[in-house]
């Protein structure tokens, strides 16, 4: 697929107005990743002599986005349309390179095949520009290419200056062209701004090209999606849609089972292995990882996590750089924030929320507990309530709790402190000091009974009470009257109305 020959502009200086937003085009998320990031990572398998990335709009933001990938930049300022962002790239271009392909910035679900075919296609017919076309149902907004009697191109059509017969016509300009360089300037050079805007449009050299009779040819997209702009957030909507549907789609290939896989948010670097099952509703998100034969089930989020084998997850778990090995089961209504461990075998149940807290082979914690800045030893039982204390108001503290300890409900481990292996806590404890092995930690009121005591109580109650109604009976009464006579005079006179 290389194409060392040919050197990439990508045009990313637009504002993008039409989103209505404060932040620059390119740099919206759409598919799980900035939209400039998904189309350098297309022009990337081409191995071009040079990506040269137009900047205007946030240029800091969007040079920030790309650093990690070292491409060429230059800067357009202010932006004077398409065919002024390229006439600034020039001077990154090699003049080596024969060929100059143009990609726009807001074009995410371009994928390099496509690219690399729209090359391959141009450098066998020997023309001069190669425009990606593709024919769509709706081609509102989109240039349309406009063809001669011959059916050769002749120009492309905008929206706003084409004529009704013109917006007829279904095949749009990608804004993604392949042109031989030598032709490119020339026909560039001899542009101009002559529109609403006083833009230089990029489109325009199409139909300069044609008048020359150079040779200009239309590939057409072999997916009509794969060209869809993002100019507003309708259609931003709809290419995150699709770039979600291409991943799940992936992942059912794989053998991963989806159900309703379009409720499903998917983002693009997750990896799942066969017989996962994912219920619908399910967002797994970063760099995820799950294993094979695990259950998401709905309304579950993952994030950054790694995920071993036969692992389950009930539903509406939220699970965030954190760390699951094989045959645990997590949730439902569970919390794993960063740095949660839970080992082999290892069960965390409803509304128990972990962070930075390690639970080893087999230890559960089934029921509404804390567990923060905690180990938690082999096969050891966290009881209901649990909470390890980690928090002075200034500093954490660490809970350290051995292998095969039973922690009764409802205790407070106030950290730091350590609990031994084989030692038991007893229901209701705030354990302030630590508890040696096999020792049974016991930190409570102790209880006492009172035998017959409630029997008294009520009869003390009882005789209360009468002694009040005795003492409340006549202000009552008098009061009832008062309130009752000028309402029943009322009653009369509204009847003598009627
Ligand atoms: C453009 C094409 C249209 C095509 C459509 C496909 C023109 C005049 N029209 O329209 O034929 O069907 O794309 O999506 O080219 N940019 C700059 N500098 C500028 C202006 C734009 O870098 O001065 C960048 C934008 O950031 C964007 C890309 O060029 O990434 C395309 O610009 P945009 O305004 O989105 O063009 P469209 O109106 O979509
Ligand atoms: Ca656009």
């Amino acid at each position: 697929m290389a194409a060392r020959d040919t050197a990439v502009v990508i045009l990313a200086a637009g504002k993008g107005t039409r989103l209505k937003s404060e932040c620059a085009k390119v740099l919206h998320s759409v598919g799980g990743r900035k939209m400039i990031e998904h189309v350098v990572r297309a022009c990337l398998p081409l191995k071009p002599t040079e990506i040269v990335l137009v900047l205007g709009h946030q240029a800091e933001e969007v040079e920030a986005t790309i650093s990690p990938f070292g491409l060429k930049t230059v800067l357009q300022q202010p932006q004077r349309g398409t065919g002024h962002a390229v006439q600034v790239a020039r001077r990154a271009i090699p003049r080596s390179a024969r060929f100059v392909m143009v990609v726009p910035g807001d074009a995410p679900l371009l994928r390099a095949e496509t690219l690399a075919a729209l090359v391959e296609a141009h450098r066998r017919d020997e023309a001069a520009a190669t425009i990606l076309a593709a024919e769509l149902d709706d081609p509102t907004d989109y240039g349309r290419i406009v063809r001669n009697e011959e059916g050769g191109v002749a120009a492309i059509a905008e929206e706003n200056t084409a004529t009704a017969e013109q917006r007829a016509i279904r095949e749009v300009n990608s804004s993604t062209y392949c042109f031989t360089q030598e032709k490119l300037w020339p026909a560039l050079a001899g542009l101009r701004p002559e529109n609403v805007h006083h833009e230089l449009y990029l489109t325009e050299t199409i139909a300069a090209l044609a008048a020359k009779s150079e040779k200009v040819r239309v590939q057409l997209a072999s997916d009509p999606r794969e060209i869809l702009g993002c100019n507003t957030r309708v259609q931003l909507a709809e290419v995150d849609r699709i770039f979600r549907q291409r991943k799940a789609a992936a992942l059912m290939d794989a053998g991963v089972t989806i159900f309703l896989p379009e409720t499903v948010v998917i983002d693009p670097d997750v990896e799942a292995g066969p017989d996962t099952v994912i219920e619908p509703c399910v967002q797994l998100l970063g760099k995820t990882r799950l294993g094979e034969r695990c259950v998401v089930r709905t309304g579950s989020v993952v994030f950054d996590s790694r995920i071993g084998d036969d692992v389950k997850i009930e539903p509406h778990s939220m699970i965030f750089s954190s760390h699951i090995e094989k045959e645990a089961a997590i949730g439902p209504f569970a919390r794993l924030r960063p740095g949660a461990e839970v080992k082999r075998g290892g069960r965390v149940g409803n509304f128990v929320e972990m962070k930075n807290a390690v639970l080893q082979e087999g230890a559960k914690a089934l029921h509404l507990t804390y567990l923060g800045d905690a180990s938690i030893g082999r096969a050891t039982n966290i009881g209901a309530g649990t909470i390890t204390c980690n928090y002075d108001g200034a500093k954490k503290h660490r809970t350290t709790i051995g292998d095969r300890v039973f922690i009764g409900s409802d205790t407070a481990l106030v950290a730091p402190v350590s609990v031994g292996n084989g030692a038991y806590v007893a229901a209701g404890s705030t354990i302030t000091e630590d508890v040696p092995s096999n020792a049974l930690g016991i930190a409570r009121g102790r209880q006492v009974n009172k035998p017959g005591w409630a029997v008294r109580r009520r009869t003390e109650l009882a005789g209360e009470l009468a002694s009040k109604r005795a003492s409340h009976k006549r202000p009552r009464a008098k009061s009832r009257r008062a309130v009752r006579r000028p309402a029943r005079r009322g009653a009369k006179r509204a009847s003598r109305r009627r």
